[in-house]
């Protein structure tokens, strides 16, 4: 596990953007795991304002709620065309369909998809309550793409892009931990102080389920991208104080 810690947030985007750029450089064809959220959004304005290259590239999205369709506007669908696909074509890009007549179908039809794909780089965001993708707290560490019940706190924190709580989805379908963990590369970018707990479980704490990213540290390669703010909980990060003014970014150790 590398652990890269930014000055703010938006030099965090720019380390974690600048990663994918690199690494789809001089490739024919890349199969690049996408993320939905606050966090990604500011890499994908990177993506447009630098017109990067993607007609090589292949995007796997990570979750899609059940129940919306694509053109609904709170759907990861329509936050993707919206965010970044209306305006850098791709070779292709695939979501799970959330209105599928049948979600467990959908969920066994989309992990074959990524299974066969293979993702070479995924990019993730991190929750309060240490999910990745929607795999919540207790989540198997060998799941697969699978049909997932939200919890409480994970539609508290997504309730601010719909009108009421009650129009947040309760279910969804996601990658499961298993599948995340079958790409060849992860960098996953955390930025503010809600997630500074959930951060200093997952680099610093050992494994548990009820930290789902902690499953991280058993990953070959994985570059974790902070903000001072995400990562003031690290024991680390705190010693470390003061590195930060005078470099771009600095490292901090991990538990792995
Ligand atoms: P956020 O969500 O990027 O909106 O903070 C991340 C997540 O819940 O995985």
């Amino acid at each position: 596990m590398n652990v890269l810690v930014a000055k703010n947030a938006l030099d965090a985007e720019r380390i974690a953007y600048t990663i994918i750029k690199e690494r789809l450089a001089g490739k024919n064809a890349f199969v690049l795991g996408l993320a939905t959220g606050s966090t990604p959004v500011g890499m994908y304005k990177m993506f447009k304002q630098d017109a990067l290259d993607c007609r090589h590239v292949t995007s796997v999205n990570l979750d899609e709620y059940i129940g919306l369709g694509a053109d609904h506007p709170q759907s990861y669908h329509h936050f993707m065309k919206e965010r970044l696909f209306d305006e850098v074509p791709f070779k292709e890009h695939f979501l799970p369909q959330g209105d599928a007549p049948d979600a467990e179908k959908e969920a066994e039809r989309y992990e074959q998809l990524v299974r066969s794909l293979g993702v070479d780089l995924q990019l993730l965001g991190i929750g309060e309550n240490g999910h990745i993708a929607f795999n919540e707290p207790g989540t198997a560490l060998d799941a697969k793409t699978h049909v997932t019940e939200l919890t409480a706190s994970t539609r508290e924190a997504n309730r601010r892009f719909f009108n009421e709580l009650s129009d947040v989805p309760t279910h969804a379908i996601t990658m499961g931990l298993d599948t995340i963990m079958n790409a060849r590369e992860i960098v996953l970018v955390a930025t503010g102080t809600r997630k500074a707990e959930a951060v200093h479980h997952m680099i610093e704490r050992e494994p548990t389920v009820e930290w789902p990213a902690t499953i991280l540290q058993a990953h070959p390669s994985v570059t974790i991208v902070l903000d001072v703010e995400a990562a003031s909980r690290c024991d680390d990060a705190r010693q470390a104080r003061g590195r930060e003014a005078a470099d771009r970014f600095f490292s901090i150790r991990t538990n792995a």
